[in-house]
């Protein structure tokens, strides 16, 4: 059953970069039409307010709820149908949507009473990507393998952030280099599994960006404007993203990310040095007040940035995202990564560049979210 499930949600990848919209777009034209008249500066809305039968997430903005069942999804290791009848997401039908409700009870519960209020007990811990919960420690057939070894540097060997990002921005090819580009312009393919999709990204300084996958059924894009974010899917109304979405994707959309780094966050704390394929790089956090830290990764040798990690929280727990950067090469005196992979416990995709353009003209009307379709009467959400 889980395998069919599995096999399901890759094709679910190629809808959409984030999955958010998949969720949101299945709960019928009535939540998202909600969400796009919610622009981002307005008070937000309510759970209770946008959906129908809400009885534990009261008072949770309602921008976090789909966060939040992706956050289940990936700690039982299920779909949405493990509790959900089809289009009818307020329906109870389900035992385990009950029992799910129950599980929420006891957690707040257990965090409340016995960790003073701090989030250290969530879905994962007990369920580690499965729905029954194992009770009894386990006898291996084998010796476990022990981890791969990283020696352990004191933390006042390890470099200073500033200079792991001064380096970074060397290896790139160095501030007045990078500076000089006004648009970047990339075709390439994306790659989830068997599937293969064209994929064409557009970016435009400072901080404009679309990603557009051409799938058989239509374009599937993801995009920041300047302002905000958004996402849209074949035959879907586009949509503006959450707040913790949109900070997401203005971090992609800064073409001057190496650069502007040190002023993105508030602050840096390199903590560790790790192995990525067998070589070694920093772990650098970098925080911004209200927010989970990034996690940057450069690596020890070239300096470059190899990973980044970066969760958005939810109420019940965080979602982790990992892009890893690959294949640099120059482009106009600048390195940049022709492939990248970006990873969530429901699955991954790559996506290989294979031509790029950069100082070519981009029109601003490029990144601008398409207007909603009129209703028409009697339509039906897909
Ligand atoms: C393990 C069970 C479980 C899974 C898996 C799950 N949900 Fe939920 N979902 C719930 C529960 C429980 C509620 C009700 C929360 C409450 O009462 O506060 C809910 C509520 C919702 C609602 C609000 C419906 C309404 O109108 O009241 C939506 C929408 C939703 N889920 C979408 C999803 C999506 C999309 C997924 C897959 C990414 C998903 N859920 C996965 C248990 C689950
Ligand atoms: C303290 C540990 C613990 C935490 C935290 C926890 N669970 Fe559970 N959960 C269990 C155990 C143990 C079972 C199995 C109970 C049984 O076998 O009857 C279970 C069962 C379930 C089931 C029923 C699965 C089935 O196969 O029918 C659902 C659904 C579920 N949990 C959802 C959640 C959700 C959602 C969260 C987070 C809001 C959560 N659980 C947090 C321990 C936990």
């Amino acid at each position: 059953m889980r395998r069919i499930f599995r096999q399901s949600s890759v094709a679910l990848i190629v809808f959409v970069f984030s999955l958010i919209l998949a969720g949101v777009g299945a709960c019928g034209q009535s939540a998202s039409s909600t969400a796009l008249q919610a622009a981002p500066t307005q008070t937000p809305k309510m759970a209770e307010q946008v959906f129908k039968n809400i009885q534990v997430l009261k008072g949770v903005p309602a921008d976090q709820v789909i966060p939040a069942m992706q956050f289940i999804a990936a700690s039982l290791g299920v779909e949405c149908e493990f509790c959900h009848v089809r289009n009818a997401f307020e329906k109870d039908d389900k035992d385990e949507k009950v029992t799910a409700r129950k599980m929420m009870q006891m957690m707040f519960t257990a965090n409340k009473e016995t960790f003073e209020g701090k989030r250290e007990v969530t879905c994962y811990t007990c369920h580690r990507g499965s729905t029954d919960p194992v009770g009894t420690p386990v006898i291996f057939e084998s010796e476990p393998k022990p981890a791969t070894e990283v020696a352990a540097v004191p933390s006042e060997n390890l470099p200073k952030a500033d200079q792991l990002i001064d380096k970074y921005v060397e290896t790139l090819g160095g501030k007045d280099a990078i500076l000089k580009i006004t648009s970047r312009v990339e075709k390439g393919t994306l790659i989830a599994g068997e599937m293969k999709a064209p994929v064409d990204v557009y970016a435009k300084a400072p901080d404009r960006r679309i990603a557009i996958v051409h799938m058989p059924g239509g374009d599937s894009s993801t995009a920041f404007d300047g302002h905000v974010g958004w996402l849209s899917a074949p035959g879907r109304p586009a949509r503006e993203m959450s707040a913790a979405e949109t900070d997401n994707v203005r971090m992609d959309a800064e073409l001057f990310f190496a650069t502007d780094l040190k002023q993105l966050f508030h602050s840096f704390r390199v903590r560790s040095q790790e192995k990525i394929n067998d070589r070694d790089a920093y772990v650098v956090f970098a925080f911004n007040e209200g927010k989970p830290p990034v996690k940057l990764y450069f690596d020890a040798q070239s300096g470059l940035l190899v990973r980044l990690m970066r969760y958005v929280d939810t109420p019940l727990g965080s979602n982790p995202t990992q892009i890893d950067f690959a294949d640099y090469r120059d482009a106009g005196g600048v390195k940049v990564p022709y492939r990248w992979t970006i990873a969530r416990p429901s699955g991954r995709f790559t996506i290989q560049i294979e031509e790029l353009h950069q100082n070519v003209p981009v029109d601003d009307s490029k990144f601008v979210m398409p207007p909603p379709p009129p209703v028409a009467a009697g339509q039906k959400s897909p």
